[in-house]
């Protein structure tokens, strides 16, 4: 009549345990992704920037099916830039994603399909609902671990081709000790800029 369970979630800390998967993001892993390449590339290349843990209950790409997880974005800088994941839009791309802050203080940057992009705010509690097209990146603007717990479509899939190719238009930097939004110009933007510096 029971069921076995074979995986467990400490909520306190949403690291999971049991029949689990993980992955592990390093600064050498991270090439292109933050703005200061050259600070990224002098830094200590095994630097753990962000860990994944997975319960996938599902084989990937199974219609209908779920998929679980917790993210831990470790503090960091690169630059002046916080550490913080690669993002993504889901290969499908109208699957839809909940992440949920469990600890620590973060950013979750979202962008649409015509790269505008908005923020929220991430603390303990805060509960975050991702629509489809949408793509979305987690940031630590904390001093300990941010952990974010997430459940998505086990046929969503992750499409890290267009954000490594174009990136997000805002990023997250440090100013004075204090979280500040940058935003890059724009392509149209450089242009003109580069036509009145000719002119
Ligand atoms: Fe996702």
């Amino acid at each position: 009549m029971f069921h076995n369970i074979d995986t467990n979630i400490d909520i306190q800390t949403g690291k999971l345990s049991g029949n689990i998967i993980e992955s592990e993001k390093h600064i050498s892993g991270l090439k292109n992704v933050f703005k200061d390449e050259t600070a990224r590339s002098q830094m200590i290349q095994d630097t753990l920037v962000y860990r994944v843990q997975m319960h996938k209950a599902e084989k990937e790409g199974k219609e209908g099916g779920l998929f679980f997880g917790t993210s831990f974005v470790y503090p960091g800088l690169v630059g002046n830039e916080y550490f913080m994941t690669r993002g993504h839009f889901h290969s499908k791309i109208d699957t839809a994603e909940y992440y949920w802050c469990i600890e620590g203080e973060g950013v979750l940057l979202l962008m649409n399909e015509e790269r505008e992009c908005y923020v929220e705010k991430m603390s303990p509690g805060s509960l975050h609902y991702i629509k489809g097209r949408i793509a979305h990146r987690i940031v630590n603007t904390g001093n300990k671990v941010l952990a974010v717990g997430a459940c998505w479509p086990s046929d969503a899939g992750h499409d890290y081709n267009s954000i490594e190719k174009d990136g997000f238009p805002v990023r997250l930097v440090c100013i004075n000790g204090e979280p500040a939004l940058m935003k890059e110009e724009s392509q149209e933007g450089k242009k003109e800029n580069e036509e009145q510096n000719r002119s």
